[in-house]
Order: structure tokens, then sequence, then C-alpha cells
């Protein structure tokens, strides 16, 4: 009691010295904050920002709404590099701990005599309690139009969502600044509210026909700070978190590391006690797009999926939007940004999947509402381009569909 009550007096201090900035603004020099889930969001939370140039004194401070104070040092982690992201900045982390399960913090960055604005987030629920997030595919070029607008349509509409999954490929060129920054726009404020998973695509890390170069995906790895399970050689671009009902397993679909990914898959799955398992990969076991073949995928992922029990993939890369079915699982390859491809279901009939439900140069969001027999997937029309098909008009439920234990 005597270290909480110290804690609390200390933190109310540095509270009070330290001036909110007038109009709600960060302070100069820091930005880009995004919240990113730890292992264990029902107790804790990642809060990472970057700052132009390092700074000492660099905190996070939370009040419970039993007044509780608490205040956090950050560790400065991978920062970015003009070269490989178009932009040299320090970036910081901060693991808010003994947190309690689905209850609204308030939250600010503190950096030196400097405050951000507060903002809240959410910590996650157990195992039984039902939540909803957002999902999206593939955002990827022009992030400052058509994605900032579906990211804040579907934030604006689904309120309580609180979560956001996204398949990866979040920008086209690593290397481009402006990229990074419209893409840190369109996520902002969602970003600043819930927690963000992004599954690394090929994009970040140059797995591309064209020159490129991202410093084996240093933008991306330093902006999206994601869990450490413990797993050996594990990389924080994959890793599990557990949310609610659901336990949450991100792969890195384009990794040099596919085998330890498969290990860990397996251990991932099977050491689940939450009714659900769901996978996100940008790079699906079945490929959407009709000339492209997923062999990879299936050749690693595939038998893990099906043994141990699997229930919904979560994709994108192939900009298109298909749902399909094979022994149990659900895959399901949305697209969210303005970059299209051609469909077809051949890749999934000739590998003993089921395409169920399919769409052309349409963007979607998905709401998925997690409850303990039931898992529930909307999925939204969020644009259409020319020559989209089938017909629906932009806000339809383009696909509805629940799973059942
Ligand atoms: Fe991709």
């Amino acid at each position: 009691m005597r270290t909480r009550v110290a804690l609390v007096v200390t933190a109310v201090l540095a509270a009070v010295l330290v001036p909110l900035p007038a109009g709600g603004a960060a302070p100069p020099g820091l930005g880009r904050i995004l919240l990113t889930s730890t292992a264990n969001p029902a107790t804790s939370q990642f809060v990472s920002w970057s700052r132009t140039k390092p700074r000492g004194g660099q905190r996070v401070v939370t009040v419970a709404p039993d007044g509780t104070v608490r205040t956090t040092p950050a560790k400065r982690k991978l920062g970015t590099t003009e070269r490989t992201a178009g932009s040299g900045h320090a970036r910081y982390v901060a693991k808010v701990t003994g947190l309690r399960p689905s209850t609204r913090y308030r939250y600010r960055i503190v950096s030196g005599r400097d405050a951000t604005p507060w903002r809240t987030f959410r910590t996650a629920g157990r195992a039984r309690d039902t939540f909803s997030f957002l999902q999206f595919g593939d955002t990827q070029v022009d992030n400052a139009e058509l994605p900032a607008r579906i990211i804040d349509r579907a934030s604006r509409r689904h309120p309580g969502a609180r979560l956001v999954l996204q398949a990866g490929d979040v920008v086209n060129r690593p290397w481009s600044g402006r990229e990074w920054a419209d893409l840190h726009r369109a996520v902002n404020p969602s970003g600043q509210y819930r927690s963000w998973i992004s599954s690394i695509g090929n994009h970040e890390q140059c797995d591309v026909p064209s020159p490129c170069r991202s410093g084996d995906a240093r933008g991306f790895r330093s902006y999206f700070h994601g869990p450490d399970n413990g797993f050996r050689g594990q990389r924080r671009t994959w890793y599990f978190t557990d949310h609610g009902p659901a336990r949450i397993i991100v792969l890195d679909s384009f990794g040099s590391d596919l085998a330890r990914q498969r290990d860990f898959l397996v251990k991932a799955l099977r050491s689940n006690r939450r009714p659900w398992s769901i996978v996100l990969m940008h790079r699906g076991p079945f490929a959407a797009r009709g000339d492209r073949d997923n062999a990879t995928m299936r050749r690693w992922f595939l038998d893990p999926l099906e043994k141990h029990g699997a229930d919904l993939v979560l994709s994108g890369h192939d900009h298109s939007y298909a749902r399909a079915r094979k022994a149990g699982i659900t895959y399901l390859t949305s697209v969210s940004g303005p970059k299209y491809y051609d469909t077809s279901a051949r890749d999934f009939s000739r590998n003993g999947a089921t395409r169920q439900r399919w769409a052309e140069r349409t963007s979607t969001y998905q709401v998925i509402t997690v409850a303990r027999s039931a898992l529930r997937v909307r999925s939204f029309v969020a644009h259409r381009a020319g020559g989209a098909e089938p017909d629906a008009k932009v806000g339809d439920v383009l696909d509805s569909f629940t799973l059942r234990r």
C-alpha cells in the first residue's frame, strides 16, 4: 500500500508540474503516437511515439478510473533512418503494466516538461468478455486519401471497436518519408485510442520486383511494436496476443524464418485456452488473385492451422475480397486501399477449399465480434472503383457470417 501511495503522490506531483500544451496538440518534435498490443493486453499496454531528436525523460502517465496514477518510463527502441524510412527519428516505447481488465484509462506522454493532451485506452477483457474489433486489408497506396477516409468512417461508425487488425502492406515504398507520414495521419486518431496490430507485408520488407530499400523493414519495426512471447529467435513481427475470448496469432508471411514460425504457430494454437484462434497473415494459404499460387504458405502453415484448431485466417496481399472454407477454417482476404487485382476461385478450388463469397474492385472493412460461443464477421463496402462487382453500395454489408462453438 505504501508503495502505491508513494507512486500516486509522485505521479500527481509530476502531473501538476507538467503544463498541458495549448490547443490540444502534441509538443513540438513529438508525434506518431501509436498504441500496440502486448501479449497480455488485459493487464498491460504498449504506447510508442517518435521524437525528431532524442531526449531523456520520456514517460507515460496513466490514470485509472479511481484516480490512481502511474508513471511508466519509456525505453528508446529502434528508430527510423533517412535512408530506409525517409526520416531519422528516435522512437520510444513504454509498457504500462499492472492494469485491470476491461477498464478505460486516461494517458498522456510526458517529454521533459512537455506533455501531450490526454487520450484514453481500454484494456482487453477476460476470456468470457465479448468484444468487437475492426479489420482492414492492405492500405498501401495514397494513405492520406482513400485509406484515411475508410479508417475514419469505420472508426466513427463503430466507436466501440476495441482493437484494429490490419493485414499488412501499410505502405508501398518503405523508404518514402511521405508515405509513412500519410500512414500515421490515416491511423490517427484511431491509433491513439485502441491498439493497432498489423502483420508485416512484402512491401514493408522489400520483397518486391522493383528497386527498394527498407533496412530490414526498419520503418515498420520501428512504428509497430509487437510483443515477445519468448520463442527462440522470435521477431516482433510474429507473435500472439490474447483479447477476450480470442487468441490472435500474427505471422510474417514473407519472413525468411518460416520453419521457425511454423513451430511457433503449432505452439501458439496448441496452448490457446481461449475459445477462438484468429490468425492474421499478409499472404494467406490460398491466393484470391487469379494468377497467383500461395503454395509456400500452404507448405509451411496449412497443416498446423488444420491440425491445431485455427478458426479464422485474415489476410490481404491479393487486393480483392474472398471468403473461403476448408477443413473447418474460414479464410478471409480483403483490401482497404485503392489498388485492385482480378480475383478467381482457382487457387482455392485446386487446393481443396471452397470459395463462398468474392468481390472485385471493392474495398471493405470488417467488424468482427467475438463472444465465447459465436464469432461474427461483417464486411462493409467502403469504396467501389469503376467495374466493381458484385453490385453494392458504399455502406452496405457485402458479406456476413457467424462461426459457432
Ligand atoms: Fe502484398
